[in-house]
């Protein structure tokens, strides 16, 4: 089975939040099961330059206007197709921003040539023919589909929505621009409150669409989840699917974490203890026994960072220290800055992206916080219970379905593992620490809850599985035998008759 994925971000090399570490993993948990997936990423500089010697050209092309060349690489993370389009990707910035943080005007662009990319491959642009199945991930991969069924491809499409708060709104002049008819401005396509949606778009057009946790599946068919998209979620409820994210355990793995000056597993979580020194050293912080919370997170309203910089205080005066790596919205930052100055030696904010300072706060800190008002699934939580860091998470998306509350009856039958709140309140996040701290002063309790949490598992494996039968059951394809997409083997996939797809 091969199937072509067609994403914004991949890590290693283009990262600014989960759906990297979801298209990064989930290739290399299905090669296992004898899926191949070859993944079409954007050329951004960054890309290039760590890519540099290993990509080689396959195929030029005109995309919309722009001149591009698709370069193709084969990486530990699997086989990599690399857009390359100097005009729309080589430039200062992150992958959707400049580097005062403005998205770029022409997004409407670069990430439509991108989805043309990804459908023109799919009609079989490269040599060695088409994928059985094409699957692409939120709104900047979102146009593949259409384009795909308007240019007469009908290989099977998934799209995963990853954050339904994203959804490529532009104005509808800029359908001709697309190389589509102005007809798919209607309610039925792509139009959306006046303008048009790609992510709307793609939930018309796609085959199958998915979702990373299925209470998230569920959340966004109601008025408070669903961004406006509730509507046309509910005219394809039969082919939505939630399926939970897992974790890399190549990356990230407390016994092996390069990152981590102490490694540990969960036979011997005190070492911990040492990381946790070292961080707070590192931090200037005081290094004082007591608990060390921490968050790695986009400071957004979406994570709840705001009702955090509140609640914390109480945490702070109570002589818990709190650690912070993240970036987002300039005001929740500054608020977050504020509470770390008023509590010298207690608390520091890093304002920035920084992998090695994330993986140290996962192997130090005593419980991570993430107390978002809607979370599709949440990594970072599956990271902390991996690493003995108690989540403290608030009763929404897949944070609900992947944290087990300390409450009697889950610590009597000894299932949990962290500590849930709800409604997402200052109030009920207040609550939520201070339940936190008081299990920490219990040091048995809070033994046996590291414990617990470290043996939840939330491996790609299971998952992995869910999307092959879903490639399975859309492209009628026997899952076992592959070859990459473009590559001159023929498919060795058996096509059975059933089709599961209307
Ligand atoms: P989202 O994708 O909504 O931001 P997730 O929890 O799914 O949330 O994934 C966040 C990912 O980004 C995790 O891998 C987390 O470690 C990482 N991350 C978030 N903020 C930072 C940061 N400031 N520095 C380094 N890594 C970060
Ligand atoms: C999004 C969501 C997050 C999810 C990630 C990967 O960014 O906000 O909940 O874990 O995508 O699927």
């Amino acid at each position: 089975m091969k199937v072509l994925a067609v994403t914004s971000e991949f890590f290693p090399f283009a990262k600014t939040g989960g759906l990297a570490d979801v298209t990064g993993a989930l290739p290399k948990a299905l090669s296992n099961l004898g899926v191949s997936t070859t993944t079409l990423i954007p050329g951004y500089t960054t890309v290039l330059e760590r890519l540099a010697g290993l990509l080689v050209p396959v195929a030029e092309m005109t995309l919309l206007s722009e001149p591009v060349m698709l370069r193709r690489a084969r990486t530990g993370a699997g086989e990599i197709l690399v857009l390359d389009a100097p005009s729309l990707f080589h430039r200062a910035g992150g992958p959707y921003n400049d580097v005062n943080g403005q998205d770029f005007g022409d997004n409407w662009k670069r990430f439509a040539v991108l989805s043309l990319a990804g459908a023109e491959i799919a009609r079989g642009a490269l040599p060695g023919g088409r994928p059985d199945v094409v699957h692409v991930h939120d709104w900047q991969a979102a146009l593949t589909p259409v384009y795909m069924r308007h240019r007469g491809c009908s290989v099977p499409t998934v799209l995963t929505i990853h954050n339904l708060a994203f959804q490529g709104q532009f104005d509808a002049s800029l359908l001709p621009f697309l190389d589509l008819p102005a007809s798919h401005y209607r309610t039925e396509l792509m139009e959306y409150y006046g303008g048009i949606s790609y992510l709307k778009g793609s939930l018309v057009h796609a085959d199958a669409i998915t979702t990373v946790s299925p209470t998230y599946a569920r959340e966004i068919l109601t008025a408070r989840f669903g961004m406006g998209m509730e509507g046309v979620l509910r005219t394809r409820r039969n082919d939505l699917f939630g399926i939970v994210n897992g974790v890399d355990e190549e990356v990230w793995d407390p016994t092996t974490d390069p990152y981590l000056p102490y490694n540990y597993g969960a036979t011997n979580p005190r070492q911990k203890e040492k990381n946790k020194k070292i961080l707070l050293q590192r931090l200037g912080l005081d290094t004082d026994p007591g608990p060390l919370f921490g968050v790695v997170s986009r400071l957004t309203w979406q994570k709840g960072m705001d009702l955090l910089a509140t609640a914390a205080d109480d945490f702070l005066s109570k002589g818990g220290k709190l650690v912070i790596c993240g970036r987002g919205d300039r005001a929740i930052e500054q608020q977050l800055e504020a509470l770390a100055h008023a509590h010298p030696g207690r608390m520091s904010v890093y304002v920035g992206y920084e992998e090695h300072l994330a993986h140290l706060i996962h192997g130090s800190a005593d419980a991570i916080i993430q107390p978002s008002r809607f979370e599709p699934c949440g990594l970072t939580q599956l990271y902390a219970l991996r690493y003995g860091s108690v989540p403290i998470v608030s009763r929404t998306g897949g944070l609900s379905e992947t944290v087990i509350d300390a409450n009697v009856a889950a610590l009597s039958a000894r299932v949990a593992t962290g500590f849930q709140f709800h409604p997402v309140t200052v109030d009920a996040l207040r609550h939520a620490l201070s339940r936190a701290l008081h299990a920490y002063h219990d040091g048995n309790h809070w033994a046996r809850l590291r414990g617990q949490a470290m043996k939840a598992r939330f491996s790609w494996d299971r998952s992995a599985r869910e999307y092959a039968s879903l490639y399975g059951r859309l492209s009628g394809v026997t899952i076992g035998q592959s070859t990459e997409v473009g590559s001159t083997e023929p498919s060795a996939g058996r096509r059975s008759v059933r089709r599961m797809v209307r």
